[in-house]
C-alpha cells in the first residue's frame, strides 16, 4: 500500500473514531497478500476487528458502571460446594435470555453460600450480552427511591432506571424496612414487572418477607410480582468464608430465620 492510502486509512479511521482500523489495516493487508484474500476478506477481517474489540470495551464499560462491590464470574462458582444447583441453570442464566424477556432471578440462601457472588456474576454476563446493569443492595435502593421522592421525581427516576436492563438488589432482608420504605421498594418492584428485570437476594424465606416489609400485603403483592416470571434458586449450606475454619454454624443459621 502506498504511503498515500495509508495516511488516508488513517484519516478516515480516525473521522470514524475507529481506531482499530487504523491499527490493523495494514497488518492485515500485509496478511491478506500473503494469504491471497479476496478483497472481501480483507474488508470483513478489518471490520471484525473493530467491532469486537468495541463490544467488548462497551462490556467494560457496563461493568464498570454497575457499581458491583468485587468482580465474581459464574464460571469462578464452585458448584460442588451447592450439589443441589444445576450448572446448566447457571448456564442459561447466563446467556441473558432472562433479562430479554424481562424476568427475574432470586436467590435465596444463609450468609456465605454465595448469593451476592452469583447475582455480579449474572450481572457482568448481563453486560457482556450488552444489557445495561445497577448493582446496589436493597438499603442502597431505598435510599435512592427516598431521594428521588423527596425531590418529587420518582416516576422520573423509576422511569431512567427501566432503561437498565437488569437491576441487582443485594441483601433483601437483612434491615427491617418501615412502611414508607417499603412503598417505595414495591413501587420499584412494580415499575420493572414485565418491562425489565430484577436480580434478588435475600437471606429470608419469601414467608419471612412480611416481617421486613412490615406488611404482610404489600410484601405478598411484590413477592406476586416478583415470581409470576422468575427463576428461584436456593442456595443451601455453610458459609463458603468459613470452609477451612472449625466453624459450622452462624447465629443466623438457626431454626426459622434461614432461608431454606
Ligand atoms: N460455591 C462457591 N464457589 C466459589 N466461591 C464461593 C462460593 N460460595 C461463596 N463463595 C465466595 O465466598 C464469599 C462469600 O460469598 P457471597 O456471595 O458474598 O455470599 P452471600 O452473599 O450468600 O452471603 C465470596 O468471596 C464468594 O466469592
Ligand atoms: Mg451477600
Amino acid at each position: 500500500m502506498s504511503t498515500d492510502t495509508n495516511k488516508q486509512i488513517e484519516y478516515y479511521a480516525n473521522a470514524l473514531k475507529a481506531p482499530r482500523i487504523r491499527d490493523s489495516a495494514a497488518r492485515l493487508a500485509e496478511q491478506a497478500r500473503d494469504a491471497g484474500w479476496t478483497h472481501e476478506e480483507y474488508l470483513a477481517a478489518v471490520l471484525s476487528r473493530e467491532v469486537s474489540s468495541r463490544e467488548s470495551s462497551g462490556a467494560e464499560t457496563r461493568i464498570r458502571a454497575a457499581g458491583f462491590p468485587a468482580r465474581k464470574a459464574i464460571e469462578e462458582f464452585n458448584f460442588d460446594h451447592q450439589p443441589a444447583l444445576k450448572r446448566d441453570t447457571l448456564a442459561h442464566l447466563g446467556t441473558a435470555q432472562f433479562i430479554s424477556k424481562a424476568q427475574n432471578v432470586v436467590l435465596l440462601g444463609p450468609p456465605g453460600t454465595g448469593k451476592t457472588h452469583l447475582s455480579i456474576g449474572l450481572g457482568i454476563a448481563a453486560a457482556h450480552h450488552g444489557h445495561r446493569v445497577l448493582f446496589a443492595t436493597a438499603v442502597e435502593w431505598v435510599t435512592r427511591l427516598q431521594t428521588a421522592h423527596q425531590h418529587g421525581r420518582l416516576a422520573a427516576e423509576l422511569a431512567k432506571l427501566r432503561r437498565y436492563g437488569l437491576l441487582i438488589v443485594d441483601e433483601v432482608g437483612y434491615i427491617p424496612f418501615e412502611q414508607d420504605a417499603a412503598n417505595l421498594f414495591f413501587q420499584l418492584v412494580s415499575s420493572r414487572y414485565e418491562h425489565a428485570s430484577l436480580v434478588l437476594t435475600s437471606n429470608l424465606p419469601f414467608s419471612r418477607w412480611g416481617d421486613v416489609f412490615s406488611d404482610h400485603v404489600v410484601a405478598a403483592a411484590m413477592i406476586d410480582r416478583i415470581v409470576h416470571h422468575a427463576d428461584v434458586l436456593t442456595l443451601k449450606g455453610n458459609s463458603y468464608r468459613l470452609r477451612n475454619t472449625e466453624i459450622d454454624t452462624l447465629p443466623s443459621m438457626r431454626g426459622d430465620n434461614q432461608a431454606d
